[in-house]
């Protein structure tokens, strides 16, 4: 298959792209705009890789992803390009309707017409994959999963922008029978995640003996998921998936931000024992600060279909994930240097729009 993959210059796209060039004979087309997100570094094992091409396009530019399509003449699209920091939606909304809602839009509207251009034979085969988050779901309470039929109820702009995005796919689906495949996955962590997220930035928090912030009592509870194990189950639905169905994708990992947390700091004192002076543990970094407006108190997936329907299972346990992923950090900080070189410098984000 020839494959167009959006965002695949960051985390978890990044992680996509490099499944499929090291275990596929698959070809990539790679669109990603290179926002503060999207990182090349991330891509540096597959950049000179013949069946791997980079654009750097914006999804909401129509005429170049038109271009793109008629000249490459994909099989399907995996649409993963979106702003993806909950924190950095609350603070600034907007470039979360342009790409995730209004590039969404742009794409499907794009993508439809090629799709139309295509003999019989190849607009059967066609797939236009969508990827989503548990986030549209809203928040669980303390019981229960999500399953493919909970009702979406989105807490913060960005996982509004991104439930408007599903539901322009299943409309395109169910209006104009573009085969469209949708799937939405629990809280992803790994190698080459920008860290501004939860287990980077406490990792390097804690090297530099920073304070580690735990937003208002650190109770709230994430279904933690390897981005490889994710980047196994895209790969699984868009090559065995139906038409017009939605799976769910999860690790059966659910823990509280507070025990993510002193699991890494355990980790640390075992595997980078020198720490700054004045701290017997990495765990006294820990610190209580102001919660996360409209914070969600619990995500958890429901991930029987796509065992049941597809075969897929994750590979990775919290505990074998969360050591390997400690131990990238710490083997790999020119890469966590070189992505912070903007104006980030792991600052709190997401209380400016607080009363
Ligand atoms: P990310 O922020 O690391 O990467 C997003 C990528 O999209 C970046 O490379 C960025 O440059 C690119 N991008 C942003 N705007 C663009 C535009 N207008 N045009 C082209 N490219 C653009 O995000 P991620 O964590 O890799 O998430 C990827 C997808 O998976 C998102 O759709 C997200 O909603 C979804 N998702 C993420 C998680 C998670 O835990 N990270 C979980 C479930 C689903
Ligand atoms: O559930 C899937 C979602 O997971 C994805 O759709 C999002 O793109 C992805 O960013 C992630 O969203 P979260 O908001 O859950 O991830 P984040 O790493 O920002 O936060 C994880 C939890 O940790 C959350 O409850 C907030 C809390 N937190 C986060 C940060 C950055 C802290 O307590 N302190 C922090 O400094």
């Amino acid at each position: 298959m020839k494959i167009m993959i959006t965002g695949g210059a960051g985390f978890i796209g990044a992680a996509l792209v490099r499944h499929i060039i090291r275990h596929t004979e698959h070809h990539v087309i790679n669109v990603d705009k290179l926002t503060y997100a999207g990182n090349l570094d991330s891509l540096a094992e597959t950049a000179d890789h013949p069946r791997h091409s980079f654009h750097q396009v914006d999804i909401c530019q129509n005429q170049a992803i038109e271009e793109l399509l008629a000249y490459y003449q994909p099989d399907a699209i995996m649409h993963l390009a979106a702003e993806s920091h909950v924190d950095r939606s609350i603070d600034g909304p907007a470039d979360f309707i342009q790409t995730n809602i209004v590039g969404t839009f742009t794409l499907l509207e794009a993508a439809r017409k090629y799709w139309l251009g295509l003999s019989k034979e190849a607009r059967q085969g066609f797939r236009f994959h969508h990827i989503s988050t548990d986030e549209v779901y809203g928040d669980l309470g303390e019981t229960g999963l999500f399953t493919e039929q909970t009702p979406y109820e989105p807490s913060s702009p960005y996982s509004a922008s991104k439930a408007s995005s599903d539901h322009l796919a299943r409309a395109w689906q169910r209006t104009y029978g573009l085969p469209v495949l949708i799937t939405n996955c629990s809280n992803n962590y790994g190698h080459y995640q920008f860290p501004e997220k939860l287990i980077p930035l406490v990792i390097l928090n804690a090297l530099e003996g920073k304070p580690l912030p735990i937003y208002g009592e650190g109770l709230q509870v994430r279904d933690w998921l390897h981005v490889d194990d994710h980047a196994r189950a895209l790969l699984k639905v868009l090559e065995e998936g139906s038409i017009g169905e939605t799976y769910n994708i999860g690790g059966h990992n659910e823990r509280q931000n507070i025990q993510v947390v002193e699991a890494i700091c355990s980790l640390l004192d075992e595997l980078c024992p020198e720490k700054t002076a004045g701290i017997n543990s990495y765990s006294e970094l820990i610190t209580f600060v102001e919660d996360r407006p409209g914070h969600d108190v619990r995500y958890a997936i429901d991930a029987s279909k796509i065992a049941r329907e597809l075969g897929w299972t994750p590979e990775e346990t919290f505990e074998s994930g969360i050591r390997k992923t400690v131990i990238w950090y710490l083997e790999n900080q020119p890469w966590c240097q070189s992505v912070q070189s903007g104006n980030y410098q792991r600052q709190r984000l997401g209380i400016e729009g607080k009363q």
